[in-house]
């Protein structure tokens, strides 16, 4: 099963993405976190990748094309993978839709989650993340078991880019460069719209039944 999870920062696509990959033993690929191993570990892709995700911009398409391709070639993605934070423009649309092609493949379906922008900015003020496993948790909506610490005894942290400032910036890139994709996967009827305004288990139970009954809208 190939899923790909497209909504604005914040709305919790991580969150469902982690807890299907286990459901569905299928990998879960989020571009965010692949770029901010790589910007620990201070590869070039990381070093290239780190002023535009400070400043709340995307990543060139051409580095994130190769990224997502090389992982897509890994052996575990064969039954399938959640694609989290890819594709974020039409260009990375329409490069995955290639690769795809050349393997005769096809996406499933396109879970699109939906959330008013206050909750957006709740839900991205209170979260915190363990560097080491990328855990993520909320202060209040999903709390560790000991404050501030991940449940593999890692400190949590607050990423750079859920700054104010930056969060801003992120909102404003996803409406002019993301949220195209919305129409895009529509007219291809693979689109489910989610309302992602529920807690996370009513969330995933509406996820579920969206990948269960192709239903599009
Ligand atoms: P990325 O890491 O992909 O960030 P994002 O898309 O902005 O998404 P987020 O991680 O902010 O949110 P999410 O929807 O996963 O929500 P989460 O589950 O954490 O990208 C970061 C940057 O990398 C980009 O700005 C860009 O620079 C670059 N980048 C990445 N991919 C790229 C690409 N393809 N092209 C170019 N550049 C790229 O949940 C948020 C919080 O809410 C958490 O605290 C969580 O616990 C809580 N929560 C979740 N669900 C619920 C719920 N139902 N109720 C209450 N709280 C909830």
């Amino acid at each position: 099963m190939r899923l790909i999870f497209l909504g604005p920062p914040g709305v919790g696509k991580g969150t469902q993405a982690e807890k299907l990959s286990k459901e569905y033993r299928i990998p879960h690929i989020a571009t965010g976190d692949m770029l901010r191993t790589a910007m620990a570990k201070k590869t070039p892709v990381g070093m290239e990748a780190k002023s535009y995700i400070d400043a709340g911009k995307l990543v060139p398409d051409d580095v994130i094309i190769n990224l997502v391709a090389e992982r897509l070639k890994e052996p575990d993605t064969s039954a399938g993978y959640i694609l989290d934070g890819f594709p974020r423009t039409i260009k990375q649309a329409e490069a995955l839709s290639k690769i795809l092609k050349e393997n005769r493949q096809g996406i499933d379906r396109v879970l699109y989650f939906d959330l008013n922008e206050e909750e957006l900015v709740k839900r991205i003020a209170g979260r915190r993340s363990c560097p080491a496993c990328q855990k993520v948790y909320h202060t209040s909506f999903n709390p560790p078991p000991q404050e501030g610490i991940c449940s593999c005894g890692t400190a949590l942290v607050q990423r750079k880019d859920d700054r104010p400032e930056t969060v801003k910036a992120r909102l404003v890139v996803y409406r002019n460069e993301t949220s195209p994709l919305i129409q895009h996967y529509r007219e291809q009827g693979l689109l489910s719209q989610i309302d992602a305004d529920a807690g996370v288990d009513d969330v995933t139970g509406r996820v579920k039944e969206a990948v269960l009954g192709k239903k599009s809208s």
